[in-house]
């Protein structure tokens, strides 16, 4: 609900916090962001020593350059005189005010409230509207801002907030989720107690260097925040010296200047914060977020199915004979979707060639529309592989359509894994990328697309718009393709996929409910991976594949439990060639499998909470209950046997009773509380072959 008060305050509560404002200065000011406060507080005593007039010692909701603010701005626009310098000043407050969106900007859905904040800067004729929305049952905020040139002379947007937040703190501890190629999310953590700290993008995607999820704590407990944005993000947290701390997120300013014809307007993307003090809370938060407002509503309890996917077991090298052989023993042990990856078109038979060229490679699959026919009357759905952003030199459409590619005139274009991006600014691309998709799925009648994106950008140039507004055009249309097509194939379920994980945010959640988390199937990484993950993301959200062993990336070898313990941990899948198991192994898989259907709605949708011990002394895993916190699974990983400690496991009760049974080895306890002892369930382990990396997987009741 939001209240005001004395006409200057305005306190809105959410599940568990307060958000107050106050709105008698220049600019709305936050004079409150944390732990529900009283009911009867008085909110005067918030605000502070007002004769304290520096606009950088306010805690404002805007900074702006032109005054005695040297802090990072959160909003910077090049006049129509070409000056930098801006002066908004609050106007006025609207409670519901409907959010323009005359862009392809995915917006999180079912909104309970917002407060929208006018400000105007007369002299540059500028309106930014910042809205804060709220959502029922949830502690998550929404914040953005909408910005209307009402004069008569061009501007150029060279930074928009999503969202500025002024905190009281000397120190943070940062946490943000870093990596590369197949080492995505992984934690790092930075102390900053002065001075600028960034993270960010610049790579034309939300990208696996810096995802835009970022966790800050301090005294109080844990700030989290993220943004609804797939290509460049930056978030920048600055403290003073009189300890305000700054924190800023949105699109990067990195070669951006956005120009905003007279009367036309711009919105930024959603960002979201949420303040809790645990901060296993704060991810559970997000998860529930995630698919109460964010993925389509149709996925938000869908249970999804168990796939078999063919790139690891044979890469390239496959015909029809070999996919059939593959799909009919994924049936046989219990897969419900058979996955045909990269190489089913032009002439792929390696990563040299054919991307753009969407047509059949009859020779290898035999007239793919047969081939999914013939999957589909094994008794499984079929999904198949689209990397629909992309060019190879060696295509048909690069020989009719070179200006289709990203590429600068005169200049010899970057290639990374052989290939250009497509220039999707270009609306006649536009078109044919959805055509192509249009053109698949209609001749496959696929169940299921998995949408990879396998390079980033560098020469980007487009005749048309300079090359400071390309990133975000480029954005804006693939979520109108994202947007069109899934709504064209309502009952296809969509994955995303980047390299594996480096395109894993909330807006191609928006669109594609799960994505595969990384080309890393190796659960010693894996864990560490998915532990990353899921701190703003949901388990349903990440792909998780039991692959071959030795790992085909990091050769190192695993049993077949511990690599299925650690992908009940995501959304389950196989990623092997099946026809080579063993029979042995083809028992253990039609057991898992028939296990984890049992167990379905709990892996996929019970609270799950992974261990950070990992972090600390490799002791990995999660814990899966269902809501009444009565049952549940918990998976323990740890690189060697013996491990002569005892870890508390989150989500359960200090004061309760549970009951411990193993899943996969001899174990039976009561234990009182919440700490479990390594020792004995490690050495119930019966395959003791020489692995890189041991599991458990441990039955709870409460007993
Ligand atoms: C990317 C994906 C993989 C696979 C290959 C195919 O690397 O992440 O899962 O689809 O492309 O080329």
């Amino acid at each position: 609900m939001i209240k005001i008060f004395d006409n200057n305050y305005i306190r809105i509560d959410t599940k568990n916090n307060t958000l107050a404002f106050y709105i008698g200065g220049e600019l709305p000011e936050i004079i409150y962001f944390g732990s529900k406060l009283k009911k009867k507080i008085d909110l005067t005593q918030l605000l502070g020593n007002t004769t304290i007039t520096g606009v950088d010692m306010r805690d404002y909701i805007l900074s702006q350059y032109g005054k005695e603010d040297f802090k990072e701005p959160s909003i910077k626009i090049k006049n129509s005189n070409k000056t930098f310098v801006s002066n908004f000043k609050y106007i006025d407050f609207k409670i519901n005010k409907k959010l323009i969106n005359n862009t392809s900007l995915p917006l999180s859905r079912n909104k309970k409230e917002n407060i929208c904040f006018i400000l105007k800067d007369d002299i540059n004729n500028i309106t930014l509207e910042i809205y804060y929305s709220f959502f029922d049952n949830s502690d998550i905020i929404s914040i953005n801002s909408h910005l209307v040139n009402d004069g008569n002379k061009s501007i150029f947007i060279n930074k928009i907030p999503s969202l500025q937040l002024e905190l009281k703190t000397d120190q943070f501890n940062i946490y943000t989720f870093d990596g590369g190629w197949a080492q995505e999310r992984m934690r790092h953590e930075s102390i900053i107690k002065g001075g600028l700290f960034t993270n960010e993008s610049r790579n034309g995607s939300s990208s696996n260097d810096h995802n835009p999820f970022v966790l800050l704590k301090n005294k109080f407990g844990y700030y989290g925040f993220n943004l609804m944005y797939s290509s460049n993000h930056k978030t920048s947290i600055e403290i003073d010296a009189f300890s305000h701390a700054r924190i800023i997120s949105g699109i990067n300013d990195f070669m951006f200047e956005y120009k905003i014809k007279p009367h036309k307007d711009f919105l930024s993307p959603e960002a979201f914060m949420i303040f809790e003090k645990n901060q296993d809370t704060l991810s559970l938060e997000f998860h529930n977020f995630i698919q109460n407002h964010i993925v389509n509503p149709k996925y938000k309890h869908l249970l999804r199915p168990i796939l078999m996917n063919n790139w690891e077991g044979t890469n390239f090298d496959f015909n029809e004979q070999k996919i059939i052989d593959i799909a009919s023993v994924a049936k046989e042990v219990g897969a419900e979707l058979f996955v045909l990856d990269d190489g089913w078109f032009g002439h792929r038979d390696n990563d040299n060639s054919s991307l753009g060229d969407w047509i059949d490679y009859k020779k290898k699959t035999g007239g793919i529309d047969i081939l999914a026919d013939k999957i589909k009357d094994l008794g499984l759905l079929f999904g198949i592989w689209i990397e629909p952003e992309m060019i190879s030199e060696d295509s048909n459409l690069y020989q009719i359509h070179p200006e289709y590619t990203m590429k600068i005139p005169n200049r010899t274009p970057y290639l990374h894994r052989n290939q250009m991006m497509l220039d999707l600014t270009n609306k006649e691309v536009k078109n044919y990328v959805l055509n192509c998709l249009r053109n698949i799925l209609n001749t496959t009648k696929a169940n299921y697309i998995k949408w990879d994106y396998n390079r980033n950008f560098s020469d980007v140039y487009s005749p048309k718009y300079s090359a400071n507004e390309y990133f975000h055009r480029y954005i804006l249309n693939l979520y109108e393709i994202m947007d069109t097509i899934t709504k064209e194939y309502k009952n296809v379920l969509f994955e995303g996929c980047a390299a594996g994980g480096s395109r894993f945010d909330l807006a191609i959640l928006y669109y594609m409910p799960q994505i595969w988390a990384s080309d890393n199937t190796d659960p010693y990484d894996r864990i560490k991976i998915q532990t990353g993950t899921s701190y703003a993301y949901h388990q349903v959200n990440m792909g998780a594949h039991v692959s071959a062993s030795p790992n085909w990336f990091t050769k190192r070898n695993f049993s077949l439990q511990t690599r299925f313990n650690v992908a009940c941990g995501g959304n389950l899948g196989y990623e092997l060639d099946p026809t080579k198991f063993t029979k042995k192994e083809k028992e253990i898989v039609k057991k898992q499998i028939e296990f984890y259907k049992q167990n379905r709605e709990l892996f996929q949708y019970g609270e799950m909470i992974y261990f950070k011990d990992v972090y600390k002394n490799d002791i990995g895993g999660f814990i899966v209950l269902n809501k009444k916190h009565q049952e549940g699974f918990i998976v323990l990983t740890s690189p060697s046997l013996i491990n002569n400690i005892s870890i508390k496991i989150p989500l359960l009760s200090s004061k309760k009773k549970y009951h411990l049974s193993g899943v996969d080895i001899k174990y039976d306890e009561i234990i009182h509380g919440n700490k479990i002892d390594l020792y004995n369930l490690f050495n119930n382990i019966e395959d003791k072959a020489n692995y890189d990396l041991y599991s458990v997987m441990i039955k709870l009741n409460i007993a």
